[in-house]
């Protein structure tokens, strides 16, 4: 572990699993980050990561790389969080959920008692129950508690509507909000290429763009991970370069709109006391601001019922 007392750019990343370590190596790209933490409950596998991600270093920007424990977490800007565990053979989803709580029982309060002005950063999924739970356990200010949220939706909506206008995805500006999940909502009203709404665009260079175009777009976004699961069994890069993105921005003070999931107070819609995906302005205090969208009344029913869907499960853990 580095004896430096300068840790300004410091990230902990507690799960060390694919998604842990997939954003480990990401953040290493990058170039943001001078030292990176890893801890795990399995230490073996995690130094054996360490020791091989440490042996890139030659060739990348340099950052102390390390298997830590809680200590380690002191004065890092922002703790990731990806620990979980899997499904047992029969188990429900609630039951898994209440696993995943417990374990969040067990390192939140460790995170904040070593680290008590730092960000955390959830992907354990269900990525919106589990940030709402952190926010309630850490007792931190909610600008503080972020959720990957829809952030990797959102890229797959962008990747898939800049596929089909043959645009590069980063020109397309559209987000997915609400849970990070099946009752996700596709924001079409305000979906735009350049500043030309996608309709106008489709109109404009003849690309076919009716409900059955919208419909399939938006269902290949929300069951992504259904199909990379099937074929592969898990997936990580996305999630990591979304999670890399969210430091970016963070620890560049760059007041950054993403699509993150936060706990939503004062209401919005008829959203409270929930945490899912809106935009919102990201900095070095964590969330600035959720932006209040104009939906269209479609979007904001679906908006409604996805906070509806989040909350039925949050009643049924009573936390
Ligand atoms: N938010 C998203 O968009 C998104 C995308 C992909 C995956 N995920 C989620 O990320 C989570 C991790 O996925 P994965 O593929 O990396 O799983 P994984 O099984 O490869 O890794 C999970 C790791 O957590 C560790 N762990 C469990 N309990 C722990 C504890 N108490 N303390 C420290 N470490 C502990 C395990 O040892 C394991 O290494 C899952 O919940 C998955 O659903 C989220």
């Amino acid at each position: 572990m580095p004896s430096s007392i300068a840790r300004a750019n410091r990230i902990a990343v507690i799960g060390a699993g694919n998604v842990g370590v997939t954003f480990a190596y990401s953040l290493m790209h990058s170039g943001l980050a001078s030292e990176i933490v890893l801890l795990d409950l399995d230490k073996k596998r995690t130094e054996g990561e360490v020791m091989d991600l440490n042996h890139a270093v030659p060739y990348l920007r340099t950052v102390a790389v390390w298997c830590g424990d809680y200590e380690d977490v002191a004065g890092a800007a922002v703790t990731v969080i990806s620990a979980g565990v899997g499904q047992k053979p029969g188990e429900s989803r609630l039951e898994l959920l209440k696993r995943n709580v417990d374990v969040f029982q067990k390192i939140v309060p460790k995170v904040v008692e070593n680290n008590p002005d730092g960000i955390i950063l959830i992907a354990t999924n269900p990525v919106d129950i589990l940030t709402y739970v952190t926010q309630k356990i850490s007792g931190l200010p909610k600008e503080r508690v972020i959720g990957s949220g829809t952030i990797l939706d959102t890229a797959r909506f962008r990747y898939l509507l800049g596929q089909h206008f043959r645009v590069d995805a980063q020109s397309v500006h559209a987000y997915i909000i609400g849970e990070h999940g099946d009752s996700e909502v596709p924001v079409w009203s305000t979906a735009d290429i350049g500043s030309l709404k996608v309709e106008e665009f489709a109109k404009g260079y003849q690309i076919s763009f009716d409900d059955k175009v919208k419909e399939e777009i938006f269902t290949k976004t929300r069951d992504a991970a259904y199909h990379i699961i099937e074929r592969k069994g898990a997936t990580y890069y996305a999630v990591a370069v979304g999670l890399v993105r969210i430091v970016e921005a963070v620890l560049r003070d760059q007041k950054t709109v993403l699509s993150v999931s936060s706990l939503i107070e004062p209401e919005y819609e008829c959203v409270s006391d929930v945490s899912l995906s809106l935009p919102s302005v990201i900095s070095r205090a964590g969330i600035e601001k959720v932006l209040r969208l104009k939906l269209c009344e479609e979007e904001a029913s679906a908006l409604c019922h996805s906070a509806d869907v989040l909350k039925e499960t949050l009643g049924q853990l009573e936390v």
